[in-house]
This record gives C-alpha cells, sequence and structure tokens, in this order.
C-alpha cells in the first residue's frame, strides 16, 4: 500500500519591523492560522507532479532541478528552488505526485511563497526520512530563502522563512535577524490583531532589489544599520545623498521600534504600542517609499475606527495588507 504524506505550513503577519531583516535588524512577526498544505505519494519516477486548487494548470518538474526560474507554472518556482537546495547540498530527493491547498491569500504580504517553500521542504524532511540528519529550523529557514533566492531572483531576508518555521500559535515571535535569536513572546489576551487586504502588490520585486541594495550602499559610508543610532546619521549622514539618508533613518528608527513595542506589550501599554505601529507605517510611506497612495488612505481610515489602537502595512509592501491592533 502507498502511505500518503502531508505537510504544512502557515503563513505569517508582521506586527512591527519590516524591512530590518536584511541587515540582520529586529523583526516581530506572528504566525497566522492559515496554512499552505501539500498532500500526496511517493512515486518512482524522478518528477515532482502537482495540483494545486488555485491553478487549473498542474505542474510537472524533473528532477534533479538545477535552475529553478523558469519553471511553470509560476507558483511552482517555490517547490522547485527547494528541490534545487536540496540537490545543491548532494541529497536524492525522490518523486512525488499531490496536491497543493492553501488559505492563505495568494500576493497580499502574508508569505504564501514562504509557506509554500516551508511546506515542501518539510516534505521533503519527510520522503528522504532518516537518510538525513536531523536539521534545526534556522538551517531550514536559510535553506528555504536560498529557495526564494534562486527560484526568484529577489534578495529577501530572512523573516518569512523563519517565522513560519519557529512561530507558535497566539504568540509573537521577536527575531534578532543578525544571530537569528529568538524571543516568544505572549500576546496580551485584551488585545487582537488581525489583517486587511488593502490591494494586490504591485512593482514589488524591484523595488525590493533595489531597497535592499540601498542599504549595501548605505553601510559601506556608515557601517552596520543594525548598530547604528539616528544620531550617527547628524554625524555621518551628510555623506550620504538625501535618499539614502531617509532609508538609513527608516531601518534605524524601525529597529528601535521594535525594541519599543515588545516592551509596551509586556508592561500592558498598549496605547504606546499602537502609536509605534503607526510610526512604523509613516516611516515606511515617507522614508522608505514602501507603501501606497490606497495604502495610506486605508490606514488612515481603519484608524478612524472605534476600538482600534494602532495599524499599520506588513510585509515588503507596494500594496498587500494593514495588520491592525484592537481592544477584544
Ligand atoms: C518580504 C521579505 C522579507 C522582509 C519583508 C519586509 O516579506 O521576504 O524578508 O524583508 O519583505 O520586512
Amino acid at each position: 500500500m502507498t502511505t500518503s504524506l502531508t505537510a504544512s505550513a502557515s503563513g505569517r503577519v508582521n506586527l512591527i519591523g519590516d524591512h530590518t531583516d536584511y541587515t540582520g535588524g529586529l523583526v516581530m512577526p506572528m504566525a497566522l492560522s492559515a496554512t499552505t498544505t501539500i498532500t500526496g505519494v511517493k512515486v518512482s519516477d524522478a518528477h515532482w507532479h502537482l495540483v494545486s486548487d488555485d491553478d487549473p494548470e498542474p505542474a510537472q518538474i524533473s528532477l534533479p532541478v538545477t535552475d529553478p526560474a523558469p519553471i511553470q507554472p509560476s507558483w511552482a518556482r517555490y517547490v522547485a528552488g527547494v528541490l534545487a537546495v536540496f540537490h545543491e547540498r548532494g541529497i536524492v530527493v525522490p518523486g512525488f505526485s499531490g496536491t497543493v491547498q492553501t488559505s492563505i491569500p495568494i500576493g497580499s504580504g502574508l508569505s504564501s511563497s514562504a509557506a509554500l517553500e516551508v511546506a515542501t521542504a518539510r516534505l521533503v524532511l519527510d520522503l528522504i526520512g532518516n537518510h538525513h540528519q536531523p536539521i534545526s529550523a534556522t538551517e531550514l529557514a536559510r535553506l528555504c530563502q536560498r529557495a526564494e533566492h534562486i527560484a526568484t531572483g529577489v534578495p529577501c531576508g530572512i523573516m518569512d522563512q523563519l517565522s513560519i518555521i519557529a512561530g507558535r500559535p497566539n504568540t509573537a515571535t521577536l527575531i534578532d535577524c543578525h544571530d537569528l535569536s529568538i524571543d516568544h513572546i505572549d500576546l496580551p489576551s485584551e488585545i487582537e490583531f488581525s489583517v486587511r487586504f488593502i490591494h494586490h502588490r504591485t512593482l514589488a520585486d524591484s523595488a525590493y532589489a533595489e531597497r535592499v541594495a540601498q542599504c549595501q550602499s548605505i553601510e559601506k559610508i556608515i557601517g552596520p544599520l543594525r548598530l547604528a543610532r539616528l544620531q550617527l546619521l547628524t554625524a555621518k549622514g551628510s555623506a550620504l545623498s538625501e535618499q539614502l539618508v531617509r532609508r538609513a533613518r527608516h531601518v534605524i528608527s524601525e529597529n528601535q521600534r521594535v525594541r519599543d513595542f515588545a516592551q509596551a506589550l509586556q508592561r500592558g501599554e498598549f496605547q504606546q504600542a499602537g502609536s509605534l505601529m503607526v510610526d512604523s507605517h509613516w516611516s515606511l510611506s515617507q522614508d522608505y517609499e514602501t507603501s501606497t497612495p490606497m495604502m495610506d488612505q486605508a490606514l488612515k481610515d481603519c484608524l478612524s475606527e472605534p476600538g482600534v489602537i494602532g495599524a499599520r502595512m506588513t510585509g515588503g509592501g507596494f500594496g498587500g495588507c494593514l495588520v491592525i491592533m484592537r481592544y477584544r
């Protein structure tokens, strides 16, 4: 009898700390209940055959995968990226035939792609069983991050993959993206976070890569952003263009907001935590320029609703969702 295998991974919403991970800064995401699940059986031929509930076109991926970027349909690149990274590491992945189902809204900044990568990697580990040594959460996250780099060419940070792997229900995951240390922070019972979809992301990939490159240019001049304080910009800012000063100001102030937000939540200072979320939004919008007029308007509308304490855009930006904090 052929045994059916299942692997899943949840989406994530970032409460605060955006565009800080790729300079080794702080982020504070939490896992969502929405998940992606892959179910199927091992097969003897050298292919992965997958059918998705969201796409009439099936994916047929030939093994071994060396270049996932041209694979069609495009969602299958994330799967192929993971298969390629296992291949790079000398691991022979068996054939598989199955289905992909997801309740994570796609292209909304809730990490549907990272969830597909993590579900695939978990499935591969299951398929190869005890032929492989145990793999730590950070190693698995790095494997999936590399899969995304080679599948899409987007130089994403580690937040999405690591928070999905290490996240716990109803708990925020405070990650230091330099040493990858994690603090699990219980969310106070008086408040709740929700997610509101505003619009699909636009131009996200090229603008994301441009922000990563800008941070690299800044660091060549002023040193690591994760260690910098705003005073450093006063001292050394004249060596940067006006635009790079704004980019640096976002990253430096956002790292501080993550620290302050975690502390405010733990102390029950919810109004303070809410204003930090709003400050984070405007910093992303004005200094980092990863918001859109529609996202900014949606934030203003949301803040006038009864019970809302704070809100901000979440994730890579250029559209996607707001994360909203309110009293229960
Ligand atoms: C995307 C990337 C993450 C992170 C966020 C912005 O989700 O995949 O690594 O950089 O954008 O915080």
